[in-house]
């Protein structure tokens, strides 16, 4: 295996989770800016590679391109059904995005995700999860790691990790909700703090960290390695650096716009001019209960290049 770069970093490891629509590269490498170590990409179809496996130039390798702008350690995430898919997207991934390391998506609940047997319908099928871990191993020389949800259906966490608890998996991300919690709800840290029994790698701890309080009650009562933020980082990348200080951060307005006309640049930069419209969902994360929030966002929805977003933001400071 190649070097096993979990086992290096300092503890409490903070990942910023994968999120589809998301954790692209410009919003990875602000991530890596205020402190995450680790940086997942947006899940991968596995299927999509299979069959594109000749087009090194399709759209599903362009979105896990690694920009070198981007310190963070990178885990490309990915997801399906079929171990036959999952043996090519590993082989693949390594020689062609080279990233950090490699996850499996076992808790993605959406519909489409969930009729094609992957995701957190994946979790549930604990003979095929395992054929899928088995096969992503035997195919990469890159640390393997798998995303799970504390339950799926009648397998909980530390089931699904006593089934592939003799393979050689890295890490594991707990989001600590059921598949029919969803996104809502409370995280059970009992059932992640469990899962060490169950799991001799790296542990991460994952939901509704949206701030630091959370954060530091999540770790304790967890006894996780380390934190995936997800939904709590949008619009606010900062929260990593205050966990890693252990120190609220008040950013001024005049900041807050730097960091967001920042993301606005990268964007272009790194997907073109068209991708403004995509960054309009991040940027509505920035104005997030601040002052004028609303104003802001009705005019952030309709921005198409950077300098607009920089003169509504400038603006904004001026108010
Ligand atoms: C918009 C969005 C996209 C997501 N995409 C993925 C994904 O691609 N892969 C995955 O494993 N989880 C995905 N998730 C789940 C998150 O990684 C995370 O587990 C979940 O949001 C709970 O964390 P939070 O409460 O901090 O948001 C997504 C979540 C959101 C909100």
């Amino acid at each position: 295996m190649k070097e096993n770069f979990w086992h290096k970093i300092k503890k409490p490891i903070l990942a910023l989770a994968p999120m589809a629509g998301f954790s692209d590269s410009p919003f990875r490498i602000i991530c890596s800016e205020y402190g995450a170590d680790v940086v997942y990409s947006e899940m991968a179809s596995v299927a999509s590679i299979f069959y594109h496996q000749k087009d090194l130039g399709h759209r599903t390798f362009d979105i896990l391109k690694f920009d070198p702008a981007q310190k963070a350690h990178y885990v490309v995430q990915i997801f399906g059904s079929e171990p036959e898919h999952f043996a090519v997207a590993a082989r693949l991934i390594e020689q062609v995005i080279k990233p950090d390391g490699i996850d499996i998506n076992f808790g993605c609940p959406v519909g489409k995700v969930i009729k094609q047997g992957a995701g957190a319908d994946l979790m549930k099928d604990l003979p095929r999860a395992r054929e899928v871990v088995k096969a992503v191993i035997e195919n990469t020389s890159l640390p393997v790691s798998v995303k799970i949800r504390a339950g799926a259906g009648a397998v909980s966490a530390s089931d699904f990790l006593d089934n592939i608890a003799d393979l050689p998996v890295s890490a594991v991300m707990i989001h600590g909700r059921t598949l029919a919690q969803g996104f809502v709800g409370e995280i059970n840290c009992e059932l992640i703090k469990e899962a060490r029994k169950h799991f001799s790698g790296i542990i991460l701890a994952n939901g509704g960290i949206d701030n630091l309080e959370q954060a530091r009650k999540i770790l304790s009562e967890s006894d996780a390695d380390g934190l995936g933020l997800a939904r709590g980082s949008l619009g606010r990348p900062w929260l990593f650096r205050e966990i890693k200080n252990d120190r609220e951060i008040n950013l001024s307005k005049q900041e807050i716009a730097a960091i967001a006309i920042r993301h606005a640049e990268l964007e272009e930069k790194l997907k073109g001019p068209g991708a403004i419209v995509e960054l309009r969902r991040h940027l509505c994360w920035y104005a997030q209960g601040i002052p004028g929030a609303s104003h802001l966002r009705s005019q952030l929805v309709k921005v198409f290049t950077s300098q607009e977003i920089k003169d509504i933001f400038n603006a904004w400071v001026e108010e």
